[in-house]
């Protein structure tokens, strides 16, 4: 049971959660907040001892506020490293001077929440600092209010970021984080940290796919994927965002994150508030491999919009097959084929919409185009409805291209500056989303495209990072907020579109994984973590993806050869066997799949469906990193440990090496497992001690491994 609890006499806040505590305390002058502990579970009186026995740290050229692990600092007095807040007053003033007012605790069924009230001592700001913990989890949830309550002007907010988490000490840490580009999304890469700071972050106005907002720590580089201590955070955010990890200069290391304060300044208007982010942190000290799991059961279950038992359908995407030339009846002729081999959702991408032929024009007219769709949408979704599937459909709602009727009617509805070219990016800019009437006018458009039609599903694709965020109307009005409102607004309208339509689906696509992040998730059923569906790069960019999100949401089609992004071929079981690692989705052209092809990808498909609500939402297993060598290899185990699901992957057979052998993890003990095709059954010691031997022949060949639990014999 998560509990909160505050001690009076050491007055420090103890926070227990499933296997890990954290604890922390009010400094003598109520000035601040010491941080005392974060770690494995220890028994509250522990915790109170620890922060009795607290010596104050002396150190020179700082003051008491600069030398503490504070949990979140305000900028002034003697503090050097990373700041949490700046602000400057209306009179000039751009430090914070605040005291401590007032604690509480809320509850609620699987939570804890408890909030921490700062007061300036002379400006009217209040600061208010929440964590929330969970039953039954390690993450604690942080974030903060701030809150003008009037009476001198507006509060300008330079920096507010959402946490620090200082880590205890320790010889080195080890960074390990999620970074990329285009086609190459969320890579594992590591480094060990020296004294300064390494500074992650997006000035893109969105998640971007060069950083994705996770982190994770481990003392001396010692933890594996399987065991050792590992800190980890993570962003609810997906705007432009920093994580900014400092190690002092006595060795103590700590990060703080939240929203980017590259270019920003957001006016506090007198009696307004700002909640920010949250910056959500997690421990476990059962390596990568633990904090994965922490971080996917989370997700299941506080995260996501669908329930934790859920499952993503499986999915025909037409972008690759027809491109831009979508009509009526090359998606009929899809959607007929899709049906057959049992696909669940018809998705039609780009290009069914205003003058859309190619990426240079149409953005923005979202009406149906008339020539590839001369009746509507609706004859075309009512077959697929009759074939048995949902229909989903592609939209760019934050974008415009200069060659539209929209951008022809309203210039000034994009980011621009005055006297500055409006730079193009795939011939398009961006909406400016901070504005009412364009936030109106996107909610208008998409709630009457829901209200026509019977879409069940929608790709919300964004293929462009910001430049020129400029609002010249807003002049003197504080136009940086638009780092935050086109976010908030964003995160309005997909709210505000779920209220009024809870059948349809959502899925977030930003040119690939370009917005992917735990407030995003918050709000749609699935992410598109890359335009790069080759399968082999796939299995990097899936590994990446898995350290810090679950599969369910990872959306992976299987498509065509040679792939459009490497020109590689590799046969069709190994991309499937790859995308079934996630939520399965095909997005190849079918019109030109063999009788054979369809057959074999029916079956996989029936595979798939009968074991993905272990794939999707169990406990997974990072056995071989295809970082590693020749072999990747990933294992999947029922929450009820009644399944097993195991991938093999073989890609290029070096020295005759035919078969690998694999221990699995999580097993049941005395537990017998059996082969869902083969028959064969195995003990839990054979498949954990012994391993399973798994023969690869070739390049690119794969299996894929069912295993059920079988009965206690009595
Ligand atoms: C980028 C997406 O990532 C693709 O899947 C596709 O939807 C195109 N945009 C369409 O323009």
């Amino acid at each position: 049971m998560a509990d909160i609890t505050y001690d009076t006499s050491s007055r420090c806040w103890i926070l227990q959660m499933e296997a890990s505590s954290y604890c922390f305390g009010l400094s003598e002058d109520a000035s601040s907040l010491k941080h005392i502990y974060w770690g494995p579970y220890i028994a509250s009186a522990v915790a109170v001892e620890m922060a009795r026995t607290q010596v104050p740290l002396k150190r020179p050229f700082a003051s008491s506020e600069g030398a503490i692990r504070e949990e979140y600092a305000p900028w002034g007095r003697m503090r050097f490293s990373e700041p949490s807040l700046k602000v400057e007053y209306a009179d000039g003033t751009r430090v914070i001077e605040w005291v401590f007012e007032e604690h509480g605790v809320e509850q609620s069924k699987e939570s804890q929440t408890l909030w921490l009230r700062f007061r300036d001592r002379a400006y009217p700001l209040i600061v208010t600092l929440y964590y929330r913990i969970y039953d039954g989890h390690d993450v604690i949830e942080r974030w903060g209010q701030l809150e003008n309550t009037g009476g001198s002007g507006p509060v300008t907010i330079r920096q507010a970021l959402s946490a620090d988490w200082q880590l205890p000490v320790r010889k080195r840490y080890r960074l390990t984080y999620l970074h990329g580009r285009w086609g190459k999304e969320t890579q594992v890469a590591e480094t060990l940290l020296g004294p300064g700071k390494i500074v992650l972050e997006s000035r893109q106005g969105m998640t971007s796919h060069q950083f994705n907002p996770w982190v994770a720590l481990d003392p001396d580089a010692c933890a594996t994927d399987e065991s050792g201590e590992v800190w980890s955070a993570a962003l609810a955010w997906s705007g432009t965002w920093k994580i900014v990890i400092e190690t002092t200069s006595y060795g103590e290391v700590h990060f703080v994150g939240g929203v980017n304060d590259f270019d920003f300044r957001y006016w506090l208007g007198e009696g307004t508030r700002l909640v920010l982010p949250a910056f959500v942190g997690l421990y476990s000290k059962e390596g990568f491999g633990g904090v994965s799991r922490r971080w996917h059961a989370y997700e299941l279950e506080h995260v996501f919009p669908e329930p934790p038992e859920a499952v993503r359908p499986v999915l025909y995407n037409s972008w690759e097959a027809t491109a831009f030339s979508v009509n009526e009846r090359n998606q009929m002729e899809l959607a007929e084929k899709a049906a057959g081999l049992g696909v669940e959702v018809f998705v039609v991408d780009d290009g069914w919409f205003g003058a859309r032929d190619n990426d240079y024009t149409g953005l923005g007219d979202w009406t149906v185009n008339p020539e590839k769709f001369p009746r509507g949408l609706n004859p075309l979704i009512a077959r697929v409805n009759a074939l048995g599937m949902r229909f989903g459909l592609w939209i760019e709602p934050e974008m415009v291209n200069p060659d539209s009727d929209l951008y022809r009617a309203h210039p000034d509805w994009v980011y621009h500056f005055h006297q500055r070219s409006r730079t193009q990016e795939r011939n398009q800019l961006v909406l400016n989303l901070a504005r009412e009437d364009v936030q109106a006018w996107v909610f208008a458009t998409l709630d009457g495209l829901l209200s026509e039609h019977n879409i069940e599903f929608i790709k919300w694709d964004m293929n462009r990072y910001f430049s020129e965020p400029g609002w010249p109307d807003e002049a003197g009005r504080n136009p940086e907020r638009v780092w935050l409102d086109h976010v908030r607004n964003l995160y309005r309208i997909i709210d505000e579109l779920r209220c009024r339509h809870p059948h349809v689906a959502f899925e977030s696509c930003a040119g690939g994984g370009g917005r992917v992040d735990l407030g995003i998730l918050s709000r749609v059923e699935q992410v598109w973590p890359s335009d790069n569906t080759d399968a082999l790069d796939r299995l990097r960019i899936q590994e990446g993806f898995s350290y810090a999100y679950a599969p369910r949401v990872m959306m992976c089609w299987v498509t065509d050869c040679p792939n459009f992004v490497t020109k590689r071929t590799v046969p069709l079981r190994y991309r499937f066997h790859v995308a079934m690692a996630g939520a399965l989705g095909i997005g190849g052209d079918l019109s030109r799949w063999t009788q054979q092809e369809m057959e074999e990808a029916r079956g996989f498909i029936a595979i798939y469906k009968r074991t993905r609500s272990v794939i999707q939402n169990g406990l997974l297993y990072r056995l071989r990193s295809p970082r590693a060598g020749s072999v990747a290899a990933t294992q999947y185990v029922a929450r009820d440990g009644s399944e097993i699901v195991l991938f093999v992957w073989g890609h290029s057979q070096q020295f005759g090496e035919t078969q690998v052998t694999l221990s699995l993890l999580g097993l049941e003990e005395e537990a017998r497992y059996t082969d869902a095709v083969s028959g064969t059954t195995y003990s839990d010691v054979f498949l954990a001690h012994h391993g399973l031997p798994v023969s690869l022949v070739g390049d690119f060949d794969s299996h894929m491994i069912h295993l059920v639990r079988a009965a206690p014999s009595r």
